[in-house]
This record gives structure tokens, sequence and C-alpha cells, in this order.
């Protein structure tokens, strides 16, 4: 076998027609036309190994978890607890123990903000968030400001849509910052940040680093431990997975050092009406029954794209990028929001004379979904001095055929507004 065989044996295969045919909701017509579905990045499909797991737990086991003695209630808690156990190793998380499960992305960070930032967090200092952040990882940090007496500052981002690296040290100079916030990949730009280098710099200054990574985990192998964060959080719904379940990672001693956020049961070791004690994390973080049976979806999730393999995964959507970035450059005028080097699968984009939500109809008219407005980063848009874009987003699922046809629509799209 010569070295080129070899390596195309390494290089890790994958069928988008095979992988189309696990989601059944692609195959559905819309206003007629063939659905074209390119907003992944709001939500994603869900496979039916998905809706399954889901089913199946329902038909066969379902009963609430760490509370029943009996059959029914070990096989759903071990189902629920296997899953932490998948998470970390999706995250290359040193302990299963340093998982939490939460509503969502944005429960994860409301959780960091009021626990680690209330609790830990002195008055007077400084939390730093990016220019180019969605509103998931401003707003907990603007609460935690009026309420607890922290500074926001805000790290700009360039002309390109990269965060101005040059600007981190003055933000950081003062030893005052506690806690930098950052998302890993734009949802609104596509750019991949450089988490190490943030890290690395924020902990020279003696603060952590959270990293959202809401649109990231989707599309590229993750490793917390390389990275260098502190806090790193995502959601199940954009990784193939249910609502209603996000994900927190902590390093143990932060998630020992920090208070509960939520009250309830589980989360107690024990109670009185004089005081209560704390169950150890990740219990002493998932106060209430929690999201059982979305654990087991985002489980399925997990599986099922570690099976495809990310680097595979990342091959396909960054090819699919690439052909977008090239075709829905060339429309005349259209413009495509952020020239990042570094990106993951989304495209924003204006077209001149027509406005996002008009062109977002045009395009549902032919089949096409795609999100358009200020996709919840409201600063962002503003900074880009904008006041909406349309935005393509890719998947697993997602084909070159169907990115030609989202060009060949916005050719006619523009036409119709000349
Ligand atoms: N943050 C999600 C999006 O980008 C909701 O659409």
């Amino acid at each position: 076998m010569n070295a080129e065989s070899k390596l195309s044996m390494l290089a890790p295969a994958f069928d988008v027609e095979r992988v189309r045919r696990d989601f059944p909701i692609l195959s559905q017509s819309v206003h007629g036309k063939k659905l074209v579905f390119l907003d992944s990045a709001a939500s994603a499909q869900k496979p039916r190994a998905v809706i399954d797991a889901m089913t199946h737990a329902m038909e066969t086991q379902y009963a609430n978890v760490h509370r029943g003695l009996h059959w029914m209630s070990e096989r759903t808690s071990d189902a629920y607890e296997g899953v932490r156990d998948k998470v970390a190793g999706l995250l290359n998380a040193p302990s299963r123990e340093e998982i939490v499960f939460t509503g969502s992305s944005t429960g994860a960070i409301n959780l960091v903000a009021h626990s680690y930032g209330r609790g830990i967090l002195k008055p007077g200092q400084a939390v730093v968030v990016s220019e180019m952040e969605h509103h998931a990882n401003i707003v907990p940090w603007q609460m935690l400001r009026d309420a607890h007496g922290i500074e926001l500052r805000v790290l700009p981002i360039t002309e390109a849509g990269e965060l101005e690296m040059a600007a981190l040290p003055g933000l950081l100079a003062d030893g005052r910052v506690g806690l930098v916030a950052v998302t890993h990949m734009s949802n609104v730009l596509g750019t991949y940040n450089p988490v190490s280098r943030i890290a690395q710099l924020a902990h020279e200054a003696g603060a952590l680093l959270l990293v959202d990574g809401s649109q990231a985990v989707v599309h590229r192998a993750v490793d917390v431990q390389a990275l260098g964060a502190d806090f790193y959080v995502f959601t199940g719904h954009k990784l193939y997975g249910p609502t209603g379940i996000g994900v927190l990672w902590a390093r143990m001693a932060l998630l020992d050092a920090m208070p509960p956020f939520m009250g309830g049961g589980d989360m107690i070791s024990s109670v009185s009406f004089e005081r209560s004690s704390w169950a150890k994390p990740p219990s002493k973080f998932e106060a209430g029954t929690p999201a059982i049976l979305e654990a087991i979806g985002l489980g399925a999730a997990i599986d099922y794209v570690q099976a495809i393999g990310m680097d595979a995964i990342s091959a396909h959507e960054a090819e699919l990028t690439d052909h977008a970035l090239s075709r829905l450059s060339a429309i005349e005028g259209l413009q495509v929001i952020g020239r990042a080097q570094d990106r993951g699968g989304v495209v924003s984009f204006t077209l001149e004379g027509a406005h996002a939500h008009d062109v977002a109809t045009l395009l549902d008219r032919n089949g096409i979904a795609v999100r358009a407005g200020q996709h919840c980063a409201e600063p962002l848009i503003r900074r880009l001095g904008l006041t909406s874009t349309t935005r393509a987003s890719f998947g697993i699922y997602t084909t070159r055929e169907e990115i030609d046809f989202l060009a060949d629509t916005l050719v006619r799209v523009k036409g119709f507004f000349q």
C-alpha cells in the first residue's frame, strides 16, 4: 500500500447523504419546496438516534433519578449519570464530577454569574467580555455589575471581526479583573477565538476564563484542558440534542469553592430548619428534578457525533464554509460580514437594498430556512454599523448543493429587489 492510500484510509470517511437519512425532518417540503435548513446555529435538527433514545427511555424505564430504590429509578439514574461520562469525554474534562447539567448555556452562565460572581468575586473587581458576545454572555454580567458592584469591561473587535487581542493586556493591567468571559466561536461572524492565548493572558493577570462553547462544540473537537479554560459551557440543542439541557464544566477546585446557585432537593447533604449543608459537586449545582430525558437525548447526540467523528464533521463543514464564502462573495451587492482567518460554519451577510427580514422571507418561500435580525447579539450588530444581517449556518447534514441553491436563490432575490 502506498503512502497516499494509507493516508486516505486514515482520513475520516464522511457520507453526507447517509447522515441526512438519520434526520427524519430533512425529507420534508416547505411551501412545496425541498427543505434547505440553514439555521443550525439557532438550533440543530435531531437524528433518529436522539428521538429514539428519549422515546425508548419513556417507554421502558422512565422514573425520577437519585430518589428511588426501585429498578426503574436505578436504570434511569444510571442512564442520566452515564451522560456525565459522555460529556466529560466530549470535552476531555479531567473528571466526570466536574460536569454540571443546567438547562442551557444561558443557565450555565447565569449559574457562574450568581455563584462565582456573587459568592467569590468582590465588589470593585471586573469582568471582561468581548464585543462579539451574544446576549447570554453579556446580560448576566451586567446584572452582576448592577447587583454586586462589578465593573464590566469590553474587549473590542477588529474590522475583520476578530478579537482585538492587543487590547486585552491593557484591560487586564490593573489586576482587578476576576474573570474573562468570551465566546469560543461567534454566532454571527463565525470567528473562532484564540482561547488558549486568552487563558494565558487572563491567568497571568490573576483572572479566570469562562468560554461559551455554544457554537464551537458543534463544529470541532474541544479539549478544555488544552484550552486552559476554567469554565466551559455549551447547550444540547445545537449539538443535535434536545432543548432544556445545557452543560457547565468547571475545575473541581472552583466548584468546591463556589456556593450553590439554586436550593432544593438533590443539592443537599442534610436539611433542618436551622441550617442545611450541601452535597458535593456536581449535585451541589443540580437542585430539583433535573432534565432527565433531555440528558439521555444529549447522551445519544454525543454518541452520534462521536461515531461520525468530530474531525470528519469539521472537515466537512470547513469545506462547506469555504464554498459558501466563495459563492456568496461573488454576488454583487452582497456583503459577507466578518473576514476572520479562523472560522466555523456560520456566514452572515447583507444584501444591498434589501432588509434582512425580507431576504429571509423570500428565501423561506423557496424552502430555505435562515435566521435574520440581530442574532441575540445587538451590541455586535451595532458595532458593525448595521441593524440586522441574514445568517446561513451549517450543520453535519448541510450539502454543497444546498449552498449552491442558496446562492442561486439569493441572485433571484436580489433581482426582485432591483
Ligand atoms: N444564539 C442563538 C443563535 O445564534 C440563539 O441563533
